[in-house]
């Protein structure tokens, strides 16, 4: 917590800026509510090429592909009752959420299972209206037999992670506008697979920030007393958390030009231009069936014990946000509850940064949305 760490005891900001490693709730995806505040695809996989129909709400309830189970968790999976013939697409779900969520969001998903099994490719990522202009987040991803989770983010050209970044992942490509995205691959063992469910399963939190991106992950054995505790309705403290997984300051990466107000978004394909791929799928899953292609042995014929694993078990999804910011259906701003004064309002963020981005808030009441713009991108500024 080395930037948060400075922000808070450094003498001379301290009496600048206020101290805050909190952030506040501003929704709670979870039980008999969570599919509420999402918008179901209601296509097939034309965006990865996955073989796989991504249903719509009514469709996806009725095949009960997406339902709440007697532990009061989201399961979100693909179909494995359905005998799929040659040439056909088996069903799955694709949801994005109703709400963006602005510079200056954190977002945290508890889950007990991840989709995994040859052909199966999961993810739980962000992304605002058009791509790659405004931006991609990737906090769950894999394919295939995969034991370990990988990050990345993807946009225009110009982005990149810096070498040397505090996080105890792994980097790999560096440009988040090559075609893998800037790839960071998580290091604990239970993190993807079937290890993530036999661990208990575990959380990952994402902070989005003018100071940068950064992604942590716990197994359920080492979730920090803030997860521990964190509440439906509670703020929470970040400042013990410790190096993120997965870090992109914005030293690399512009994240306000880069990124808008994003979407997240939660979904299973299979095969398609990740997990089908030869060269991807043929390590682990060559011999996985009698012809060795990711379609012919797999999504066709029974779905099960083939997919008896390709779900997610979902404890909840919330989405906070510093100073009080609420979430917008439209992508471009962000709201903040309204008040007197103007603030200036410091984000704690896991950088070595030797200055500290600030955010004004507009409190001036707009008529239009009802609430008050965060100037964040227009007004945020970096000395170096
Ligand atoms: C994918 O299909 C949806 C729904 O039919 C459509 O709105 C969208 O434009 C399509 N996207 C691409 C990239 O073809
Ligand atoms: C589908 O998978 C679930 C576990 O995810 C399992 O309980 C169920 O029996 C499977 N369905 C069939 C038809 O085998
Ligand atoms: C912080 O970053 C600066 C510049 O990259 C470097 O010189 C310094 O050693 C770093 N400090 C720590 C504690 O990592
Ligand atoms: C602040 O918000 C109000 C209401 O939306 C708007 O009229 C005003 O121009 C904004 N001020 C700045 C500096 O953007």
């Amino acid at each position: 917590m080395f930037g948060a760490a400075l922000l808070c005891f450094y003498p001379y900001l301290l009496s600048l800026f206020p101290c805050s490693n909190s952030y506040d709730l501003v929704r709670d995806y979870s039980g008999p509510s969570f599919f509420n505040g999402w918008d179901f695809y209601g296509s097939w996989d034309n965006l990865t090429l996955g073989d796989v129909w991504w249903l719509d709400y009514a469709s996806a309830i009725q095949q009960n592909l997406a339902y709440v189970n007697e532990h009061n968790r989201v399961i979100i999976k693909v179909d494995n009752v359905t005998t799929v013939p040659f040439n056909e697409k088996r069903n799955s779900i694709r949801i994005t959420s109703q709400n963006s969520y602005g510079v200056g969001s954190l977002w945290i998903i508890d889950l007990t299972h991840l989709p995994h099994g040859c052909s199966v490719w999961p993810a739980f990522w962000s992304k605002g209206p058009h791509w790659p202009d405004n931006g991609e987040i990737d906090i769950i991803e894999g394919v295939n037999l995969m034991d370990t989770n990988q990050y990345a983010l993807h946009t225009l050209p110009g982005c990149s992670q810096p070498r040397g970044v505090w996080q105890t992942g792994a980097s790999g490509e560096t440009d988040c506008s090559q075609p893998s995205g800037c790839v960071v691959s998580e290091r604990s063992p239970s993190s993807f697979g079937e290890t993530f469910a036999a661990a208990g399963g575990g959380v990952w939190a994402a902070q989005f920030d003018v100071a940068g991106i950064f992604i942590w992950f716990w197994s359920r054995a080492d979730l920090p007393p803030s997860i521990l505790q964190a509440t439906a309705t509670s703020s929470i403290d970040i400042s013990g958390w410790g190096p993120p997984s997965a870090s992109y300051p914005a030293s690399g990466c512009d994240i306000c030009r880069f990124f808008t107000a994003q979407h997240l978004v939660i979904d299973i394909t299979l095969c398609g231009i990740w997990a089908g791929l030869p060269a991807v799928y043929n390590p682990h899953c060559l011999h996985s069936g009698s012809t060795g292609r990711c379609y012919d042995d797999n999504v066709v014929g029974p779905g099960s014990p083939k997919y008896d694993s390709a779900y997610f078990e979902i404890n909840y999804v919330r989405a906070y946000t510093t100073g009080g910011p609420a979430p917008t259906s439209t992508p471009s701003s962000t709201l903040v509850n309204p008040s007197s004064i103007s603030t200036a309002l410091s984000l704690p963020a896991p950088t070595n940064t030797s200055f500290f981005p600030t955010i004004f808030v507009n409190t001036s009441l707009n008529p239009v949305i009802g609430g008050v713009d965060i100037m964040s991108c227009q007004f945020s500024f970096w000395p170096w």
